[in-house]
């Protein structure tokens, strides 16, 4: 069910969730104080109750209502990616839901970059927790249509447009010190955060910087399963090798569609090419994926990108869609 900005406000304000666009993905919102809004985010999506969801705020000076500390390296990343596909996760404050927070002592927080989001955390003056809009474990839409196809049509979307970004937020962890570390890698590399940050993360396990802040935060996507289509998935780095193996799929009578980036050899089943450019890529990653899937066929098979760190996000999503 499609709905209008002011019908999403009024949902939002009556405890009820609402799918909203941002520029990496549509997120499933719910009013971040409402506790009893944010199970049913849980609930719709079948996530388990231990994994946090991120707060949308409107703008840089909200992050004193959520945080007991704001280190001068989040404060430089905040203003350098803000509004943006950023996500900080920092000590929360006592009142923070222990909901949001899936019982950890951090909060993550992100004001998101898409005229809809902000225009509906500004007239509504509330704060959004919104993970993904998609079932736990599965791919994320990055369209209205998409929202409806993996939640059905019984929670409303607000309908902002294809997302630009395409893939999920960077997640920064950044404890009181100004140690900080990369949970999830997105278009905000690994170098960009070092470069404005000052200082490279913490050569450290998750496990230790957590302790650090005092907490255990669940690192994004641990689970294996994670952002992957219902067809199983076969990864190649070689195009020679996929096409190889479409071929031996087709003479055994089982149909497969391929996703390949950048140019060259094609195989013989149904293709869909992306750009050799990573933000192309990433913007078209879930697109493409959602549209195979949809082919229903008995394997995908995937290429993965290039070597570098600017593949990094697109190889750690096309990674997990493969893991299964
Ligand atoms: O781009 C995005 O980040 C999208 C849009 C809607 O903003 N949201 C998103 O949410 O990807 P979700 O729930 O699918 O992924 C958020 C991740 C989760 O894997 C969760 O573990 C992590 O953020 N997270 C949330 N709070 C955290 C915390 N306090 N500590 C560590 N990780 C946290
Ligand atoms: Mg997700």
């Amino acid at each position: 069910m499609r709905v209008s900005l002011e019908q999403a406000i009024a949902e939002l304000k009556k405890g009820e969730v609402v799918a909203i666009p941002t520029e990496t993905v549509y997120g499933l919102a719910a009013d971040a104080t409402n506790d009893a809004a944010l199970k049913k985010i849980f609930t719709i999506k079948q996530r388990p109750a231990d994994h946090p969801l991120i707060v949308h705020i409107s703008d840089i000076s909200q992050v004193a209502d959520w945080v007991t500390d704001f280190p001068e390296v989040a404060v430089k990343l905040a203003k350098a990616y803000w509004p943006g596909a950023l996500t900080l996760v920092l000590p929360a404050k006592q009142h923070v839901s222990r909901v949001v927070r899936g019982d950890e002592s951090t909060v993550a927080l992100r004001v998101p970059n898409h005229p809809v989001a902000l225009a509906l955390l500004k007239q509504s003056g509330l704060c959004v927790a919104a993970p993904s809009a998609n079932l736990f474990t599965q791919l994320s839409p990055t369209t209205a249509a998409h929202v409806e196809a993996g939640l059905g049509q019984a929670v409303p979307v607000l309908d902002g447009g294809a997302c630009t970004v395409g893939i999920e937020s960077t997640i920064v962890s950044v404890a009181p010190g100004g140690q900080w570390q990369l949970l999830r890698p997105g278009m905000i590399s690994e170098a960009d955060i070092t470069k404005v940050a000052g200082a490279p993360q913490l050569a450290q396990s998750a496990s230790q910087v957590q302790n650090e802040i005092k907490a255990t935060p669940k690192v994004p996507g641990q689970h294996a399963l994670h952002y992957s289509p219902r067809t199983p998935v076969t990864l190649y780095t070689d195009r020679q090798a996929l096409l190889a193996a479409c071929d031996a799929l087709l003479s055994a009578n089982t149909s497969c569609a391929a996703l390949l980036i950048g140019e060259g050899d094609v195989p013989n089943c149904k293709v869909i090419t992306l750009s050799s450019q990573p933000k192309k890529v990433a913007e078209q990653l879930y697109s493409a994926l959602h549209a195979l899937d949809a082919m229903k066929v008995g394997r995908l098979l995937v290429e993965l990108p290039p070597a570098g760190t600017e593949w990094m996000a697109v190889l750690d999503r096309l990674t997990r869609a493969g893991h299964q």
